[in-house]
């Protein structure tokens, strides 16, 4: 299912003398606005191109203007280099204004490194000589790079029964330039790429995965089998321990499938005990959400495929984290369900006992995330957190509020501040929300404890209506976040920087950043 990784090295010799197929140097635009595109001329090679530049005898950038280059962030130019150089081409990515006296952030040359290796697809083997810090901000820079490349040649293997000659394979290849190519610090940041990059593609194939191909149990056994192989300690509970252990929420919206829910539940356990420090992860999976008897209307419901995205990033994390062996303990918690009309499925009107004991009045069951999250957080809280993420594509209403780039965090409120710090670290933003009073109070039942939406379906408050829900199932001595990514964790539209078409990965990175995180500050 994986489409083969890109490897990553680093060199340290003349680019101008590289066999390889490419070599990538920077642009910046000179407008003094981040950005925006300067006028033809005003460009400005960025640092690492030098050597380059000296091959054309100056005159690389005005031959790039001439060719239309502008500096724009994600703009690739290429270059026949006529033997000037030992590559035959060199493409220059745009990186938009130079910042004063500083490299690009992080995030600026993750995006060019990405939207310069999906360029040279059909390449084998690039170089890239970007402009890296050369202080303390130097390894990140490096990382960002070497994320950047992983993620956008990703390419999802697909179904097609013939060949595709037409189709250019991702590079198999990118070497680095760094000013110290045995460093093994830097080495050591390209492993750490590897395996967080690794996750993140991994959670992009289980979201591109056809539904009828990843189903409640399909789902289980993989994220089992990986687990088993990454040395996790793995528990799946089936639809028979379920009822039986009284998870009514996950349960409830199982039910309407014939192929029955699971919750797979994932533990790491540091070596020597850790900090003493114990993180939970809860991800949603529903693999396929046609809104049950309150069904969907049929524009678009394929990509509910994705309903699965929280689950899919938390089970990938986990994978990363067992490579990457925090010192805290991790335990992630994947409830899946498959949310189907049908002669057997839950009603609006039903009333669900949940796994806590709380009672809940169903009036959409197109509300299913937070029906099995409801559980899952229970069951989290009752094996014992400090620390409580959550993420799901949760509701509609976080794509209104916050659009496509940036996820909706809830919870306590210091926590939700550590995931807005972590994702503005990692390139996958997050913006913290309130838990209003009102919201509440509009969701109390006549005949439940709660109801499971707003009580007149009024979609005032339509993400925040997710998370007063899922507060229920928290329990006071835990801290915990719920990270809305309906938005985020699909990208319908075409590549851009290192997103490839579908599943983007979203929140695995800050996952991974939050547990190393409380491994190192607590
Ligand atoms: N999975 C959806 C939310 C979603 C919408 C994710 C768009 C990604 C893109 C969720 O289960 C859902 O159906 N939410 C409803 C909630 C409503 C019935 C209270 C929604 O957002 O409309
Ligand atoms: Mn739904
Ligand atoms: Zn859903």
């Amino acid at each position: 299912m994986t489409s083969p990784s890109t490897t990553i090295s680093l060199v340290d010799t003349d680019p101008a003398e590289l066999a390889v197929d490419a070599i990538v140097i920077g642009l910046h635009s000179q407008t003094g606005e981040p950005d925006v595109a300067g006028p033809a001329g005003a460009l400005l090679l960025a640092s690492g191109a030098e050597s380059i530049a000296a091959a054309f005898d100056g005159k690389l950038t005005e031959t790039l203007a001439l060719l239309g280059a502008t500096g724009a962030p994600g703009e690739v130019i290429k270059l026949a280099t006529l033997g000037t150089v030992t590559a035959p081409i060199v493409a220059a990515v745009g990186l938009g204004a130079e910042p004063t006296g500083a490299a690009p952030a992080p995030e600026t040359l993750r995006r060019a490194a990405g939207s310069v290796v999906r360029a040279l697809a059909g390449a084998r083997r690039v170089a890239l000589t970007l402009p890296l810090p050369d202080d303390a901000d130097a390894p990140a820079a490096l990382r960002a790079v070497a994320e950047g490349a992983l993620l956008g040649s990703y390419r999802f293997a697909g179904y097609k029964t013939r060949p595709q000659p037409a189709r250019r394979e991702p590079v198999a290849e990118v070497l680095i330039a760094v000013p110290e190519a045995g460093d093994a610090a830097a080495r050591a940041e390209v492993d750490r790429a590897q395996a967080v990059t690794g996750a993140v593609r991994l959670s992009r194939d289980w979201v591109n995965t056809a539904p009828n191909m990843l189903r409640p149990p399909a789902f289980a056994d993989v994220v089992a089998e990986a687990a088993r192989a990454a040395g996790l300690g793995v528990e799946v509970l089936d639809e028979e321990a379920l009822a039986a252990g009284g998870y009514g929420g996950i349960i409830a919206v199982g039910q309407g499938s014939e192929a029955p829910p699971r919750l797979v539940k994932l533990t790491y356990t540091p070596e020597g005990g850790g900090t003493g420090k114990r993180v939970a992860l809860v991800g949603k999976g529903i693999t396929f959400d046609t809104g049950g008897i309150s069904i969907k209307p049929a524009q678009g419901m394929w990509e509910m495929k994705s309903d699965m995205g929280g689950a899919a990033a938390v089970g990938a994390a986990m994978l990363a984290i067992a490579a990457l062996k925090p010192a805290v303990a991790v335990t992630g918690y994947l409830p899946m369900a498959e949310n189907m009309p049908s002669g057997t499925s839950y009603r609006p009107g039903d009333v669900i006992t949940m796994y806590n004991g709380k009672k809940v009045e169903v009036l959409n069951t197109d509300a299913e995330g937070r029906m099995v999250l409801g559980d899952a957080l229970a069951r989290a809280c009752e094996d014992g957190a400090d620390y409580l993420f959550e993420t799901s594509t949760l509701t509609g209403g976080q794509v209104i509020s916050l659009g496509k780039r940036i996820a909706g965090v809830m919870g306590s409120p210091e926590l939700c501040e550590r995931v807005r710090v972590a994702g503005d670290a990692v390139g996958e933003p997050a913006w913290p929300m309130p838990l209003p009073d009102d919201v509440r109070k509009g969701m109390d039942s006549d005949v439940a404890d709660i109801s499971q939406v707003n009580a007149g379906m009024d979609r005032a408050g339509h993400m925040l209506q997710g998370g007063v829900f899922l507060r229920e199932f928290v329990t006071d001595e835990v801290a915990w976040a719920h990270i809305d990514i309906a938005g985020p964790s699909y990208h319908s539209g075409e590549p851009t920087g290192y997103w490839t078409k579908g599943g983007t990965g979203v929140p695995v990175r800050t996952l991974i950043h939050l547990v190393e995180d409380v491994a190192t500050n607590g």
